[in-house]
């Protein structure tokens, strides 16, 4: 079952915590103007993976583990790390993203805010082979089928809590420009553009709940603070319910796409036989 909610921002995360000082969302005046967004989009989503966590039973254990994909300068990472350890979960983070630089930078600032079991490793999404397991694996705003590798992964490992929040999927806008399927009817590119977006999304629900997971579409910001403002939150709830990859296989006939990364990934490991 999917359902579609909007979000409510309880959670108030301290302008000055030192991460935040050493990512640069704030200064000692507190958050600077151009972060607040930002700022907004960690808080929130960190907010509800403490509620999937909670409703899983991850927040009873003594450690959580969690992956961050296409963590970037790590804004998010820190957060979770923050949030779990003040909930004395002993958290171990790792976070994986092509850009080395950041990944240097990330680890130093791990180091500068004491946060021991949180580690950036640089690498492709697909290549990383970390633990056999973790609690919960998030991405926010990997680009394009960074998102699929970490749904992937969830899938893979069976994580109680999947939550990405995607961003510019490409797959399914050139499977629709070829077919003409839709653009001979849409031919504004910012309607295809939106179009695919919401193809793809609507593709990884159905291929979450064909394992058993239960998926929440959310509105995780007001748009004022991202445009790209989609969570994908997903958690395990039962075994493989097999209806849900027959009723993709016709959405994908019908809409008339070539299908995405995901699906393929799934494929080639078994999880959709
Ligand atoms: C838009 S940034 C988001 C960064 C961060 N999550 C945030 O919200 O601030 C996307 C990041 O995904 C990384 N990325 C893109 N494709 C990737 C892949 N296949 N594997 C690992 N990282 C990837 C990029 O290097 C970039 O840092």
């Amino acid at each position: 079952m999917t359902k579609v909610k909007k979000s409510s921002n309880k959670y108030k995360l301290d302008a000055k915590e030192q991460f935040l000082i050493e990512t640069g969302i704030s200064d000692y005046n507190g958050i600077k103007p151009r972060m607040n967004k930002k700022y907004k989009q960690i808080g929130r989503f960190t907010e509800i993976l403490s509620d999937k966590l909670t409703q899983s039973g991850a927040m009873n254990q003594k450690r959580v583990k969690v992956i961050d994909i296409g963590a970037g300068k790590g804004y998010m990472t820190f957060a979770i790390y923050n949030y779990l350890a003040k909930h004395n979960l002993d958290p171990v983070i790792h976070a994986v993203d092509l850009n080395e630089e950041l990944m240097k930078l990330g680890n130093e600032n791990a180091n500068k805010c004491g946060f021991e079991n949180l580690s950036f490793i640089s690498g492709f999404a697909d290549q990383y082979s970390g633990l056999a397991y973790y609690d919960a694996v998030v991405s926010l705003h990997a680009c394009d089928t960074a998102t699929d590798d970490a749904l992937f992964m969830g899938l893979k490992m069976k994580s109680k809590v999947i939550l990405c929040a995607p961003c510019c999927q490409k797959e399914v806008l050139v499977s629709l420009k070829e077919k003409k399927s839709l653009t001979k009817f849409i031919s504004n590119g910012l309607f295809l553009h939106k179009m695919a977006d919401l193809i793809t999304d609507n593709a990884r629900v159905m291929l979450l709940q064909s394992q058993g997971y239960h998926v929440d579409v959310i509105d995780f910001v007001a748009s004022e603070h991202t445009q790209k403002n989609t969570l994908l939150a997903a958690t395990k709830k039962s075994g493989k319910k097999p209806a849900f990859y027959e009723k993709y296989k016709s959405y994908k006939s019908e809409i008339g796409f070539d299908g995405i990364k995901l699906e393929q990934m799934m494929l080639d490991e078994g999880l959709l036989g």
